[in-house]
């Protein structure tokens, strides 16, 4: 069974009243419960991790138990020359997500660490995009690539 690691980055701790008029009202655990249902449905085994700390995120990829992600790497998508690379070190495909579409908001969020590395990035779809990227990893055959 292809095990995905869901990977949730700095501030996506408060979603549910972090600027709902960008990010909605679900809070992480209420997209959570609707991911481990899909991925139920889909045949996939999943997990989930959520830290403020470039470290944390890094350490978690680091144990390589996991044959796919998908991550949110919110605020770090945009500085994170070592999240980078640790996905690249772990030599597993990984798909995007963001709940808002950052190519459409501030200049500073165009700059992107991780899209030219990422199997598919998802933007601007809210929660849903969480649900698509689980989706397009069942229809791959979600195995490593
Ligand atoms: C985000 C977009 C980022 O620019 C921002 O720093 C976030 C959330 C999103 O999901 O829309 O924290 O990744």
């Amino acid at each position: 069974m292809t095990r995905v690691l869901v990977l949730q980055g700095p501030n996506l701790n408060l979603l549910g009243t972090r600027e709902p008029e960008i990010y909605g009202h679900d809070t992480l655990d209420a997209i959570h419960e609707r991911m481990a249902e899909r991925a139920a449905e889909l045949g996939l085994e999943i997990s989930f991790f959520q830290s403020n700390h470039e470290g944390a995120l890094i350490d978690r990829l680091h144990e390589r138990d996991f044959d796919v992600v998908v991550i949110n790497a919110a605020g770090y998508t945009h500085t994170s020359v070592a999240l980078r690379d640790a996905l690249l070190a772990v030599h597993r495909p990984f798909w995007e997500v963001h709940l808002s579409d950052p190519w459409r908001r501030d200049e500073f969020r165009k700059v992107n660490f991780l899209h030219d590395i990422a199997t598919a990035t998802i933007a601007g779809h809210g929660a849903l995009g969480y649900l698509e990227a689980l989706d397009q990893i069942a229809a791959q055959g979600g195995g490593p690539a």
